[in-house]
């Protein structure tokens, strides 16, 4: 069976508003394409906790850093739309850019705390964008669940701070990060690696699983943190924008290993950033 696609905002409240009637629960799982299998955990979780599921696909330009990094970003809807085939969506919401940010719009949405440092300090103004596209994709939807992974575990905060702060009455569902065999998280941007580079990449995830297993065993924070990226660097990663351990909880930064946290981080290699996180468990 093929997959229904609706692009604009009413058929979209056309397929809710049946669905609300019969009283069958909404997921929305809201991406930006080049689907990857951790995309699909997402599509594949959400599956199985509500009747419907709506993935969402748009590239929203106002969060990239520049037009470049824009222009760059893969894109191919023909093969998302195979790659979710067999998993059975309801529908497809691939909106223009217009019908999201029609001629006159205006508001956005800025969430503070939790947006500033790590990515927010690299890239201002990405979490304002995200949270505005993502409030309006949660209210146009009015989904009873949305789908994040914690690949993008700064992004998981803005979002869940927006959804308490302005009373959305949707949960926010997290899903585990997907590895490549070699540890790399999967990301849509790694298509863009060179070959040499896709080879170095996961000594990105390796750096930070071994800073954890350190750091776990009592190994001063700072130290372990000076050490991988020495060792990020020495490997052939062209910037470090941090590596830095937060507060799982809510993105405090912990000097000390007092609670459980991330080793967050966000590196270059060639011209691609990457950006990872692994978790700390305090028992
Ligand atoms: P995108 O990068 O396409 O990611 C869509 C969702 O997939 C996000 O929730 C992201 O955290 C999750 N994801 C990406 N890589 C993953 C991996 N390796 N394992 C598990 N989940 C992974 O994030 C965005 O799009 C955008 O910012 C968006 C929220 C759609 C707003 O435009």
């Amino acid at each position: 069976m093929s997959i229904t696609i609706v692009r604009s905002i009413n058929d979209l409240r056309s397929h809710v508003r049946k669905w609300k009637k019969s009283d069958e629960s909404i997921s929305i799982v809201p991406t930006m394409g080049a689907l990857h299998a951790g995309h699909l955990s997402l599509v594949r979780e959400a599956k199985s906790l509500t009747d419907r599921v709506i993935v969402t696909l748009f590239v929203n330009p106002s969060q990239f850093d520049s037009p470049e990094d824009l222009d760059k970003y893969p894109r191919n809807e023909d093969d998302d739309i195979d790659k979710l085939n067999s998993y059975n969506i309801d529908l497809l919401y691939a909106p223009q850019t217009d019908e999201i940010y029609p001629i006159g719009h205006s508001t956005k949405i800025v969430v503070s705390g939790v947006s500033r440092g790590l990515c927010g300090d690299f890239r201002p103004g990405h979490f304002d964008s995200v949270a505005t596209v993502v409030g309006k994709l949660l209210i146009q939807s009015l989904a009873d669940k949305a789908f994040f992974g914690e690949k993008d575990f700064q992004q998981l905060h803005v979002i869940k701070r927006m959804v308490a702060d302005l009373d959305l009455p949707v949960e926010i569902v997290h899903c585990k990060t997907i590895r490549e065999h070699d540890q790399l998280a999967l990301s849509s941007r790694n298509s863009q690696l060179s070959s040499n580079d896709r080879k170095i990449a996961p000594i990105f995830a390796q750096t930070l699983f071994d800073a954890a297993r350190q750091i776990e065993e009592g190994v001063d924070v700072a130290t372990v943190i000076h050490n991988s990226k020495e060792k990020l660097i020495m490997s052939g990663f062209s910037k470090i924008d941090y590596i830095e351990l937060r507060a799982e909880s809510d993105l405090r930064a912990l000097s000390k290993f007092d609670e459980s946290g991330r080793i967050m981080a966000a590196v270059y290699l060639g011209n691609v950033r990457l950006i990872d996180n692994v978790e700390i468990r305090k028992c």
